[in-house]
């Protein structure tokens, strides 16, 4: 699968796609990550993107132009399935989501900043809008690593245990149950004997058992769905 990320801060992205699953998915073939520069069609040499907003009001706006040019460029050498435009008021980001993004080949992550995107921008070229939570951050790069991160790390053979994707929080529309390694007794706090049985259907069970009392507790919104 490969992601194109368009921002105007770059340099934001570079870390969180360069160290372990991220990377090794990369060194797998199994994903590629391209950040492009917004300013490259910036529309003069001081760099510009961004421009009052027509009507008044604080902050500045992102311009179509440099945007239009950027994506015309990318289209021009292969077909996208979907352009997704980071923004507070887009849909909000689940696991169902990243799922179904998951099966898309090529994207194309569009990051705003400031008061966002020229509206025509989101009209005419955006195909899906979303945002990872009701709060608003400076800028959409860090929605863009971790929207491209929850999808790599489920794409089949990026994880080395297989399974592990699949027993993840809300794959099953559960979260996780509780998971313990060695020392099976610390400092008198123990690990549960059902663990330490080798009964595999047992401990499944219990590991259900747990995952649906641990949705109820926390998130007794998901069992509702
Ligand atoms: N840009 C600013 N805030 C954001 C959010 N919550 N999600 C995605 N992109 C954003």
């Amino acid at each position: 699968m490969r992601f194109d990320i368009i921002s105007c801060q770059p340099d934001l992205l570079e870390s969180p796609f360069s160290h372990s699953i991220l990377k090794r998915a990369q060194q797998k073939g199994l994903a590629e990550v391209h950040v492009h520069d917004l300013r490259k069609y910036a529309i003069n040499k001081h760099g510009q993107i961004d421009d009052y907003a027509f009507g008044g009001g604080a902050g500045m706006v992102m311009m179509i132009e440099p945007i239009d040019k950027m994506i015309t460029e990318l289209q021009a050498e292969r077909t996208y399935d979907a352009i997704i435009y980071m923004t507070p008021d887009g849909q909000t980001l689940n696991q169902q989501v990243v799922n179904k993004f998951s099966l898309l080949q090529n994207v194309i992550i569009l990051c705003g900043h400031y008061k966002g995107v020229d509206e025509r921008v989101r009209q005419h070229f955006v195909t899906h809008e979303i945002s990872i939570g009701d709060y608003v951050l400076s800028g959409g790069e860090l929605g863009a690593a971790v929207l491209a991160d929850a999808i790599i790390r489920i794409i089949p053979g990026v994880l080395n245990d297989e399974s592990s994707a699949l027993t993840d929080s809300f794959q099953d529309g559960l979260l996780a149950p509780p998971v313990y390694t060695r020392p099976a007794e610390y400092k008198g706090m123990k690990v549960p004997d059902i663990l330490m049985s080798g009964d595999a259907p047992k401990i499944e069970q219990w590991r259900f058992e747990q995952a649906v009392n641990r949705t109820k507790q926390r998130r007794p919104d998901l069992l509702e769905d």
